[in-house]
């Protein structure tokens, strides 16, 4: 397969966030990848040397080992402290998004900044049985499609890029199987209902987690 059809993101750790320690992770990444360029790479959380991380990644940016340079639960105030006091700002925000936690504000932050936004746990990872939600079964039923692929829908149309895991091929193509129908203005406003506003997993404002991650070794 030709090296540019495949866009492979990788993301920096906490433990090795820091101007140093970012040059030395990123070529043990890319090693591991086997790579000579990589199209996005992002700081994880928002915790840690950052800014020293962000230099080095706007270095390997402008040297292009890096096509585009981002960052991944940070929320608004954080961002735009990133854009205030860096030279380039993020090109993607990677954000857990789903239909129990929309992200419709922030999202509109995002574009407003010209920052691209990206669904983590497009299906929430599984939780409050999201497969068997009668809503969306309801819709899916009326398009004769899965639960999965209307949801997959449903952030494409909203300009939201999507990352569903999947480890079975069956379902990978499943999951890419989504262009060939559009939900109704009915569809989005019916899934607009299930927003909680509030993460399924975590917040990354309480101090309990920023200290359990920052001493976690290192994450997936
Ligand atoms: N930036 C961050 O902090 C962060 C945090 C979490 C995840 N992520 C990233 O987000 C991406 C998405 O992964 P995720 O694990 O969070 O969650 P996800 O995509 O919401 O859910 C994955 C789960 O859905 C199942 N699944 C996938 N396709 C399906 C289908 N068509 N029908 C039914 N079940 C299906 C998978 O099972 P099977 O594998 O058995 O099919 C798996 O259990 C990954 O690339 C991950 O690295 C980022």
């Amino acid at each position: 397969m030709p090296r540019n059809e495949l866009f492979v993101t990788t993301k920096l750790w906490i433990a090795d966030t820091g101007y140093d320690k970012t040059k030395r992770a990123f070529d043990r990444s890319m090693k591991r990848l086997q790579l000579e360029y990589l199209d996005l790479y992002l700081i994880h959380q928002p915790y840690g040397d950052v800014f020293g991380s962000w230099r080095a990644m706007e270095e390997l940016y402008r040297e292009g080992r890096i096509k585009a340079i981002g960052v991944s639960n940070f929320q608004p105030d954080r961002v735009m402290d990133f854009i205030v006091h860096n030279e380039v700002a993020p090109a993607v925000d990677q954000i857990e998004t789903h239909p129990f936690h929309q992200q419709v504000e922030t999202q509109k932050f995002l574009t407003e900044n010209n920052i691209q936004i990206e669904s983590w746990g497009p299906f929430a990872e599984g939780k409050n049985n999201i497969f068997g939600n009668a809503v969306l079964v309801a819709i899916a039923e009326k398009h004769g499609k899965t639960v999965a692929q209307v949801i997959l829908r449903w952030l494409t149309q909203r300009d939201i890029i999507v990352i569903p895991k999947s480890v079975r091929k069956d379902r990978m193509a499943e999951n890419f199987d989504i262009f060939d129908f559009e939900l109704a203005q009915e569809d989005m406003n019916a899934i607009r209902q299930l927003d909680t506003g509030a993460s399924l997993f975590f917040d990354h404002r309480d101090p309990a987690m920023v200290k359990f991650l920052s001493e976690a070794k290192r994450n997936t």
